[in-house]
């Protein structure tokens, strides 16, 4: 399997790419020469996201605003990955949200579309380009987890459980197709991810934050390794670990805090 291949100039198309990780992994795949294709709801910050990039690194931007909880939106980005004439050769499922209360608390709705953004969307996202990938035997994805994946912590939790085991399972099932699957198991980022929930980030202590750019870095490094799992920092490797011996009734989280 060609790692030079797969390390090669192609186009990456990131959703949630408006802020956060999404706007750090299309700052470092431009930099990196591949073309992209950014995707979330606001068409503005996209387009000066991609302004910059553009000038930046001469690299060519397309701008496709969804809202990935919409069938329909979704499905034009499923066709765009899809596209023979204009192969993806990296996929990054990053877009996300959290969900201020505790589960019963938060409308069915909300779950819903937390639901739909997380697994519907990735899921969907992944079945077009491994079609293609496949087909052309090459291709990259990363699919941003979280380490919430490893303990109980309600129906993020859940989702980011099946985003990690899924990417286990496609590491080990299309390698030998020539396609790179990764899981990027984050803790605790600096992005707006805490601030567009409504969550105070009083409570976590300082040294348990990771810088985007390190996250960013880590988690395409390895997936150009081929690791199934990238958990950036040795402290979440640790966490990680310690999540498989302790009994989950430790693991569990204390309640939510608004914002105040
Ligand atoms: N920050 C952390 O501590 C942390 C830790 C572990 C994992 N993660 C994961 O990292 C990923 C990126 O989050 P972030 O931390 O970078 O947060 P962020 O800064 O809030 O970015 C979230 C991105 O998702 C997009 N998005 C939200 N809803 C969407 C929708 N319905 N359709 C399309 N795009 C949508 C947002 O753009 P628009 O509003 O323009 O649509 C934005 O670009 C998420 O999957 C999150 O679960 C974050």
């Amino acid at each position: 399997m060609g790692a030079t291949r797969l390390g090669s100039m192609t186009t990456a198309l990131i959703t949630g790419a408006s802020s956060g990780l999404g706007a750090e992994f299309a700052r470092q795949l431009a930099a990196q020469g591949h073309g992209l294709v950014l995707v979330a709801r606001d068409e503005d910050r996209l387009q000066r996201l991609a302004a910059e990039l553009r000038s930046r690194t001469g690299v060519e931007v397309e701008v496709l605003p969804a809202d990935l909880t919409d069938q329909a939106q979704l499905s034009a980005v499923v066709d765009r990955v899809a596209d023979p004439a204009r192969p993806v050769g990296i996929l990054v499922n990053n877009a996300g949200i959290g969900l201020l209360h505790d589960f019963d608390r938060n409308p069915l709705e909300d779950e819903v579309r937390h639901l739909r953004l997380h697994v519907e969307a990735t899921m969907s996202l992944c079945h077009a380009a491994l079609a293609a990938m496949t087909e052309r035997r090459e291709g990259r994805i990363v699919n941003v987890a979280s380490v919430a994946a490893y303990l109980p912590r309600g129906s993020y939790s859940a989702a980011k459980a099946w985003t990690l085991s899924f990417s286990r399972w496609a590491n080990l099932h299309y390698r030998r197709d020539g396609v790179l699957v990764t899981a990027l198991c984050p803790g605790f980022v600096h992005t707006e991810f805490h601030e567009r929930m409504g969550m105070s980030k009083r409570f976590i202590p300082p040294f348990l934050w990771l810088r985007a750019s390190r996250v960013v870095r880590e988690g395409l490094l390895d997936n150009l390794r081929g690791k199934a799992v990238s958990i950036p920092s040795r402290r979440y490797k640790a966490v990680a670990l310690v999540s498989h011996v302790l009994p989950r009734r430790l693991l569990v989280g204390p309640r939510r805090r608004p914002l105040n």
